[in-house]
């Protein structure tokens, strides 16, 4: 029997709610939460449900995810993502490099996309260090979310603050240091944001980052890491308010900097801040607004 002629999926991409990818994110919970766009109810392949029948080599019935964003097993990989609220609609194509050390770092970042075969062990992971708002965190959570779209890669993001009072929550509650590791442990790709920054008890942070590249190092995973602490040798400073300013490797310690060397390419992500250049040309803007109101947006009566 010949198989029905199908039709393509829709190309929802004038959709104001998806722009086309057929998925949207919400937040529930303080958690970003994939879900299917309402556009995708309308897929010719599925009809709104994810999944569409097909045969296999030998001619099995088999169930696939359909391309048209309501697969829930790739609905299932964005959420576990827990991407930040602010990096939901991230790329790597939307990110522009704005000196040669960014064009490079973005490259890479590109190339580990490209490259990452899933469920290969010993990948070279990559460690961005740079000062504030040069789009470290945007790199990270894009990759994050072109590896699980393309290649169907388990991801997850982590900022280490956040993650340190995560785990303190969990010893609170009994939590063993094995339990708190395994979801940690288990997924293809981490990425832990802005290593070096934790608060005051610089014993038990840097003994977490040790777990965790252990871990993931033992399970032969990469992770993926950012930092604002710059490497020895470095043109720019940090020290977060009211602190001396220090090397990354003053500050997790000669033993874990040297596995980062080790497991990592340092990828230097400097320039200015892109944040403080955006608030500019907010402020620049409104300026020009308020001295000639007549070329503004009108005012609305109240
Ligand atoms: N080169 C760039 N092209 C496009 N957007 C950028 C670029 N650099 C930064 N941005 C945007 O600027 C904002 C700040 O960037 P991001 O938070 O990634 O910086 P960061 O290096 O992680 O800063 P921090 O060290 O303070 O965490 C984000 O909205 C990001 O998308
Ligand atoms: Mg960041
Ligand atoms: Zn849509
Ligand atoms: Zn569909």
């Amino acid at each position: 029997m010949t198989e029905p002629i199908r039709l393509p999926a829709p190309r929802p991409a004038s959709c104001p709610h998806c722009g086309g990818d057929g998925f949207v994110f919400r937040i529930a919970q303080g958690r970003t939460v994939a879900e299917a766009c309402a556009c995708s109810k309308e897929c010719a392949l599925c009809g709104g449900s994810g999944r569409t029948f097909g045969h296999d080599d030998r001619g099995y019935s088999v169930l696939r995810g359909c391309k048209c964003g309501a697969d829930p097993r790739r609905l299932a990989l964005l959420t576990g993502l827990r991407l930040p609220v602010k990096f939901v609609s991230v790329s790597l194509d939307a990110y522009r490099p704005k000196n040669t050390d960014q064009a490079k770092a973005v490259a890479r970042a590109r190339r580990f996309v490209d490259e990452f075969v899933p469920r290969a062990t010993g990948v070279r992971a990559l460690l961005f260090c740079g000062p504030p708002g040069t789009g470290k965190t945007h790199l990270l959570t894009a990759m994050l979310k072109e590896l699980a779209l393309k290649k169907a890669v388990r991801g997850r993001y982590e900022e280490f603050f956040l993650l340190l009072s995560d785990i303190r929550d969990g010893f609170s509650k009994g939590l063993s240091s094995r339990e708190w590791l395994e979801p940690l442990r288990s997924v293809d790709v981490l990425a832990i944001d802005e290593i070096g920054k934790g608060g005051k008890n610089r014993e038990f942070e840097q003994g977490v980052l040790d777990e965790i590249i252990s871990v993931r190092y033992n399970a032969g995973r990469p992770t993926l890491l950012a930092t604002n602490y710059p490497r020895p040798g470095a043109t720019w400073k940090f020290g977060a308010e009211g602190e001396v300013a220090e090397s990354l490797e003053q500050r997790v310690g000669s033993r874990i900097y040297s596995r980062l060397h080790d497991l990592c390419d340092i990828v230097d992500v400097v320039g200015t801040d892109h944040r403080k250049e955006q608030h500019e040309v907010r402020e620049t803007k409104l300026r020009a607004s308020e001295e000639s109101p007549s070329r503004g947006p009108r005012p609305t009566r109240g």
